[in-house]
């Protein structure tokens, strides 16, 4: 077993009882015996080796095999995921001991980097969490402030309209404030913020390399390319916590592959983000003056056919939404053979365009909160010092 770093921090015993974190790591050791991982024996003396590593630091270092497990059936514990059926082929990146002594913003920002280079993957987008050191018992740990690795600013403007990603207002303000200047463009790829716990943030470039993106084009209307649509090729989730076994991993980015729909009837479409329907509308001569022609079904329905092609012709991967969904209930049909339930917010899961044309439409779910999972970071430049700490000190 591998030395724990918590052992070079003394204060950490006498700030939290190891109970409740004992406990939580007794528990992941069941479930991992339980799902074949580990005999019933192995986990019990794991457990007692766990206990008393708490007693003597205050915190424990995570074998290989509960950090991947564990992280795996966190994924598959969280309820607002359609892709769970996935959830076997999760890829962990251990970086537990990047940046701990040295407290050097740009070490874990160089990780980082190289955390989206391995999740593309040459376009064939791999699932993949990197793992940075957990957080002290009762403490804050390192994080970003960025919601995704990868995200386009929205610059508000004086008459209140926004240039850019509305979904990011807040942020790029944020970044603004610490001294960034974007270029001004509609699709501005937003720095970095990383910050260590005790210290100010910093904010760094992203290389162009480590940002793939697609241009949106059409199967049928040349015109389309035009309107200069584009998005980034993959998701990663960087503002979750993944609360495994009684630690708290808070900088855990996690990479996939996108579903259409989330770009193509959500991030571009919605009248909260970039909005684009209209122009879309325009293009294919609609008419725009009453709701009841119909228009934005037509054009919401044209442009998420167009994301696919996209990033279909661009060899980067992504799914349907039909696709995704089968492969949901094949997952929850899998999951009772197991003897486990699904837990699933139906109104998170189901997807943003021909819910009904899919199997989940018909289907309920409980949004069931389970052990390990993903729990979201307060936002940061609005949190206080009391909570949870995760700006305590800004
Ligand atoms: N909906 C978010 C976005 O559009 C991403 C959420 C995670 N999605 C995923 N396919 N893993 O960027």
């Amino acid at each position: 077993m591998k030395t724990s770093h918590l052992r070079a921090t003394p204060s950490v015993p006498s700030a939290q009882p190891a109970g409740p974190v004992a406990a939580e790591a007794a528990d992941l050791l069941r479930q991992l015996a339980a799902e074949g991982h580990l005999s019933a024996e192995a986990a019990q003396r794991r457990t007692g080796e766990i206990t008393a590593e708490l007693a003597a630091t205050g915190g424990y270092w995570q074998s290989d095999l509960e950090l991947l497990q564990g992280a795996r059936i966190a994924w598959r514990n969280n309820p607002q995921c359609i892709g769970k059926f996935y959830w076997k082929g999760l890829d962990v990146w251990d970086c537990r001991e990047v940046g701990v002594g040295g407290c050097d913003e740009s070490g874990l920002f160089e990780v980082l980097v190289e955390h989206l280079r391995l999740a593309w993957n040459g376009g064939k987008v791999r699932l993949l969490l990197t793992a940075f050191t957990p957080a002290e018992p009762g403490t804050p740990g390192p994080r970003v402030w960025n919601g995704q690795l990868i995200r386009y600013a929205g610059y508000r403007r004086h008459d209140g309209s926004v240039l850019g990603d509305p979904e990011t207002v807040e942020f790029t303000e944020a970044v603004l404030r610490m001294g960034w200047r974007g270029r001004g463009t509609e699709y501005d790829v937003l720095p970095l913020v990383v910050q260590w716990p005790g210290r100010e943030p910093r904010w760094f470039e992203l290389p162009a390399d480590a940002v793939p993106e697609v241009r949106i084009s059409h199967p049928d209307h040349p015109w389309f390319e035009g309107l200069g649509l584009r998005w980034h090729a993959f998701p990663t989730i960087s503002d979750q916590v993944l609360e495994l076994g009684g630690l708290r991993y808070t900088l855990a980015p996690f990479s996939a592959w996108y579903t259409c729909t989330e770009i193509g009837a959500r991030n571009l479409s919605d009248t909260n983000r970039y909005d684009k329907l209209p122009e879309v509308a325009r293009g294919m001569g609609l008419d725009t003056s009453r709701d009841r022609t119909l228009w934005r079904d037509r054009a919401l329905l044209e442009l998420t056919a167009a994301v696919l092609h996209s990033y279909d012709q661009a060899g980067v991967s992504i799914i349907d939404h039909h696709f995704a969904t089968k492969q949901f209930v094949r997952h929850e049909e899998r999951e009772q053979k197991h003897g486990r339930g699904c837990p699933a917010d139906w109104s998170a899961i189901v997807p943003a365009t021909s819910g009904s044309t899919t199997p989940i439409w018909q289907r309920r779910y409980e949004p069931t909160r389970e052990r390990p999972n993903f729990t979201p970071h307060p936002v940061p430049w609005a949190a206080d010092s009391s909570g949870s700490g995760a700006v305590a000190d800004r």
